[in-house]
């Protein structure tokens, strides 16, 4: 099958070499004129697990193509999806659609006479699909919804093994080609507007489900229960389930927060009273400032003592683990919250870095490796739920410090463990004296 994927993001990219490694004709399109004259020279901005070497495999197979221009890239489509970002509004919660309106735009103009599918799989509000059917106003065009649900970091992995296959559509026609799509996937097709919905429905449920814990932790704090032990015992039940219940320090990402803003416009343009999802999203804002207080707390406990510049090592910049994006980073907004005291703030992220930099420009000091940004540091604070963290050499990092606060903020180590090596250790969802 001819496909045309319209944006090359973290959404667009992982489905182009998917699709082309299952043997369909794929044209990556993207208006970003660098982007495209980068990715043609096999160059990619995006960290995904496996996606660089299956890129590879599937360029040189000539199954994936890329074009900066809708028109040229749509001409032998038989599906175009687009993927192009849908992010929140400079001056409103609401979901920016001058992307989806101006590829739709474009689409309508160049359109060729066979028969076309167009899949919305980019994030977008209720009805959305109706406004872009408008656009494209072709009968031989059948607008879909066809939601992601990649995570980032596992975009590949998600794409080969989705729970579900969501497909908004009435077109039976439609519905043929998709089937052949996903060949023997588990699809569920319904409406264009329940498939919209599906997706936000899903994120913020999974953003809600990680704000309670965060708040089960919080009582924990206060009561001496233990988080961990009450995840378990929640998760143990089959209607909770066990993902999704690591008390951290508040959900980020380019999805959950402003996919969360997004619903709640829509209640309100609709008049729907969503007071469960607007306090989480209050309360999510809320616990990186909160988290931010204890850190400074702490500092200030040594500070009294030594009367110096704390010094305080961050491990960990990026929203989530296996990923370089920063986009809503609760560790960059934590870090942020810091710069307002005078600590000597050091960090360091396995892949993140360069993304960071962009935000905390000169304001903090970045190490390649987590034992130098550790060196002579007074407390370690780890932000994002990196694997590597948990196999680092602690015994070493513990020589190298100066004072020895260990706060695991992602309860990613073994306390006894930490303990005994003699780290002053707090993790989250545990009451300290
Ligand atoms: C999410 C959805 O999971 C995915 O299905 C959708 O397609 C896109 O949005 P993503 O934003 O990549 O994916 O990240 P996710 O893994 O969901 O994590 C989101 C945030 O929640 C991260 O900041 C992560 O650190 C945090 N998180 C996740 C927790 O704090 N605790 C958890 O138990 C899980």
């Amino acid at each position: 099958m001819n496909i045309s994927i319209i944006g090359t993001g973290y959404v667009g990219l992982p489905t182009g070499v998917g699709f082309a490694s299952l043997g369909h004709n794929i044209c990556c399109i993207d208006k970003d004129l660098d982007k495209i004259d980068r990715l043609k020279k096999g160059e990619i901005d995006i960290y995904e697990e496996n996606l660089e070497e299956l890129f590879c495999k599937v360029t040189e197979e000539q199954k994936l193509t890329f074009s900066y221009s809708i028109k040229e890239g749509i001409q032998n489509a038989d599906l175009i999806i687009l993927a192009v970002g849908t992010p929140t509004e400079q001056n409103s919660d609401k979901a920016d659609l001058t992307y989806i309106k101006e590829a739709s735009k474009e689409i309508a103009e160049h359109l060729s006479d066979r028969y076309t599918i167009l899949a919305i799989k980019s994030t977008v509000p209720v009805c959305t699909g109706d406004m872009i059917e408008e656009i494209i106003d072709r009968k031989n065009c059948d607008v879909i919804s066809m939601p992601e649900f990649l995570r980032e970091g596992f975009a590949l992995y998600d794409f080969f093994n989705p729970d579900r296959i969501v497909v908004g559509t009435n077109s039976e026609k439609a519905k043929k080609v998709i089937q052949q799509l996903y060949d023997g996937k588990n699809i569920l097709f319904t409406d264009r507007r329940s498939a919209e919905l599906i997706k936000y429905a899903s994120n913020a449920f999974l953003a809600t489900k990680i704000h309670y814990i965060n708040e089960i932790a919080d009582l924990c704090e206060k009561t001496g229960a233990n988080i961990e032990n009450v995840a378990k015992g929640l998760g143990l039940d089959s209607r909770i389930g066990n993902k999704f219940l690591n008390a951290g320090i508040g959900f980020g990402g380019s999805c959950f927060p402003k996919d969360t803003r997004a619903l709640l416009q829509t209640a309100n343009e609709f008049n729907v009273e969503f007071s469960l999802v607007k306090n989480v999203i209050e309360g999510n804002n809320k616990r990186k400032k909160e988290i931010a207080q204890k850190i400074i707390q702490k500092a200030k406990s040594i500070k009294k003592q030594e009367n110096k510049s704390i010094r305080i090592a961050i491990f960990g910049l990026a929203f989530k683990n296996n990923t370089d994006d920063c986009r809503e980073s609760p560790a960059i907004e934590i870090v942020q919250n810091l710069l307002n005291e005078d600590f000597i703030i050091e960090v360091y992220d396995p892949k993140a870095i360069d993304n960071a930099q962009k935000i905390l420009k000169n304001k903090v000091t970045y190490y390649k490796y987590p034992e130098m940004c550790a060196f002579r540091a007074d407390m370690l604070i780890l932000l994002t739920e990196w694997e590597e963290f948990k196999i680092l050499d602690y015994e070493k990092i513990y020589e190298i410090m100066n004072n020895k606060i260990l706060l695991d903020y992602r309860n990613l180590l073994d306390e006894e463990k930490m303990k005994k090596i003699g780290f002053e250790y707090e993790r989250i969802g545990k009451k300290y004296d």
